[in-house]
């Protein structure tokens, strides 16, 4: 079974509840599963050569939110060909940048050597008012990616 950290970004809210419900459906496949809702870099680095779920929205202009950017800040210069990773990003295709605040995470990821595991999910608020809807099934899905 895998142990997953699962990384917060949010303004709102939103990106909390989606990452809560994946705590709760990787826990029950057996994973071990924490949610950081003020991710710290030492949090982070207690899983490499595990694995990290980053669950973002996008604030501003295709900018992450004040509660990652510290994490996000703190990751600039490592290399990380140890870590797997995946990616859901929260947005709202009527802003420019959409999806802009997860885009960048895993642009910055994909630069350190990093493995993602599956696609980068983003989910569009416009679209789908319940985030979970949507992530929920990708998670299931997921999860038969880990090892
Ligand atoms: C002030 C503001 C700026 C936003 N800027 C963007 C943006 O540039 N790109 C995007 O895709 N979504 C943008 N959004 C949409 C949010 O990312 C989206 O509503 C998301 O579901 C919020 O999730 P959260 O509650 O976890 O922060 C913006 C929302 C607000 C309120």
């Amino acid at each position: 079974m895998a142990e997953i950290g699962i990384f917060v970004g949010t303004m709102y809210g939103n990106s909390l509840l989606v990452a809560e419900e994946a705590q709760t459906i990787l826990a029950g496949l057996g994973h071990q599963a924490k949610v950081f809702e003020d991710p710290l870099v030492a949090d982070w680095e207690s899983y490499t050569g595990k694995y990290v779920l980053v669950v973002t929205s996008t604030t501003g202009q295709g900018d992450l939110p004040d509660s990652i950017m510290p994490l996000f800040k703190d990751l600039q210069d490592m290399y990380q060909p140890h870590l797997r990773y995946g990616i859901i990003a929260l947005g709202d295709s009527t802003y420019a940048n959409f999806c802009g605040g997860g885009k960048r995470f895993d642009t910055l990821l994909q630069e350190q050597g990093a493995q993602r595991i599956g696609e980068m999910l983003m989910i569009d608020a416009s679209e789908d008012p319940e985030p979970e809807s949507v992530s929920n099934p990708w998670v299931m899905q997921w999860a038969t990616l880990l090892k």
